[in-house]
C-alpha cells in the first residue's frame, strides 16, 4: 500500500465577505494554507476568522455572504467553485465539525440514542440492533460513564461536558478523517477540557484521525497541537511548529503570548 503525502486539505488565496451597510465586508482576505495528517491549531484574537474559516471548509457558509478561493482541495476533490451543497459530499463522512456549546449542535427534541442512530445509518448503513450497540461502544469510547442512560437522554439532561462527549461519539459516528473542532472546551470547566483534550488526543493516536484545533488558549496549542497558524484580522500572519511558538519574534504572536500571564494573573 502507498502511504500519500497529499495535504487532506489545501486552501490558496480564501476570501470570506459578509454584506454589511458599506458593501460587503472581508471577514477573511485571502488566506492560503494546507491541513495533513496532523493537529493543526488556529489562534488569534476574538474576530479574526477563524470560526468562518472552518464554516468555509464545511460549506456552511450561504448567500448573501460570499466565499472564494484559487484552490480548495478537500481529500483530493476541488470545491473552489463548488455550490455549498457540493460539500454534503465531505461533510460528516470525511470532515466533523465540533463547536464551542453542544446545547447548540445537538438536536434538542430527538435523544443522544437517535441523533447517533441517524449518523450511523447515513454513513455505515447501520440499523436496529447493530446501530445501537455500535452507538453504546462510541458512548463508552468518549468515556461517559452510564451510555445506556446518555442514549435515551435529551441534550437539555446533560451536563456540558456530557453533551459534548455526546457531540465528539456523534462525530465519530461518521469516522471522519477530519475533525474540525472550534474551541471545543472554551464553555467547559477546566477538569473537564483536560479530559476531553485527552479525549481527541487518544483519537487522533488511534484513528490516525487529523484535528484541526481552533483556540484562544496559546499554551494549550503549544503543547498540544504540531503545528499552528496565527490569525489577525482575516490574515494569516505567522505560522510555525506548535512548539515554537513562544520563541516567535512576529510582533503579533509577541503580543497574544504577553497577554496570557495577565490574564491568568489574579
Ligand atoms: N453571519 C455573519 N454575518 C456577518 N458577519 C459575520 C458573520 N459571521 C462572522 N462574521 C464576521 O466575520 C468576522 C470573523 O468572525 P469569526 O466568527 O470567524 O471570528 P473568530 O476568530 O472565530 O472569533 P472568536 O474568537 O470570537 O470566536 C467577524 O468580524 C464577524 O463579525
Ligand atoms: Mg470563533
Amino acid at each position: 500500500m502507498s502511504v500519500s503525502t497529499e495535504p487532506l486539505v489545501e486552501v490558496r488565496d480564501l476570501h470570506i465577505m459578509f454584506p454589511s451597510r458599506a458593501g460587503m465586508t472581508n471577514a477573511v482576505k485571502g488566506i492560503s494554507f494546507e491541513i495533513g495528517q496532523e493537529k493543526l491549531g488556529i489562534v488569534g484574537e476574538s474576530g479574526s476568522g477563524k470560526s468562518v474559516t472552518c464554516r468555509a471548509l464545511l460549506g456552511l457558509i450561504a448567500p448573501p455572504a460570499r466565499v472564494s478561493a484559487s484552490t480548495m482541495r478537500l481529500f483530493g476533490d476541488d470545491y473552489a467553485q463548488a455550490r455549498p451543497s457540493a460539500f454534503s459530499a465531505v461533510r460528516g463522512c470525511r470532515m466533523g465539525l465540533i463547536m464551542q456549546d453542544p446545547r447548540y449542535s445537538l438536536n434538542p427534541v430527538a435523544t443522544i440514542g437517535t441523533q447517533i442512530e441517524e449518523g450511523l445509518y447515513l454513513q455505515r448503513g447501520l440499523r436496529g440492533a447493530a446501530a445501537r450497540a455500535e452507538g453504546l461502544r462510541l458512548l463508552d469510547a468518549v468515556a461517559l460513564r452510564d451510555p445506556q442512560r446518555v442514549w435515551s437522554s435529551y441534550a437539555h439532561q446533560l451536563s456540558g461536558g456530557m453533551g459534548q462527549r455526546a457531540m465528539i461519539a456523534m462525530m465519530l459516528a461518521m469516522e471522519p478523517a477530519l475533525l474540525i473542532a472550534d474551541e471545543p472546551t472554551s464553555a467547559l470547566d477546566v477538569t473537564v477540557q483536560v479530559e476531553i483534550l485527552a479525549l481527541l488526543e487518544g483519537l487522533v493516536k488511534d484513528r490516525g484521525m487529523a484535528l484541526l484545533l481552533v483556540s484562544h488558549d496559546l499554551r494549550m496549542v503549544e503543547g498540544f497541537c504540531d503545528r499552528v497558524i496565527v490569525m489577525h484580522q482575516g490574515h494569516i500572519v505567522d505560522q510555525c511548529r506548535a512548539e515554537e511558538l513562544s520563541h516567535s519574534h512576529h510582533p503579533y504572536t509577541r503580543r497574544l503570548l504577553n497577554c496570557v500571564p495577565a490574564l491568568a494573573e489574579p
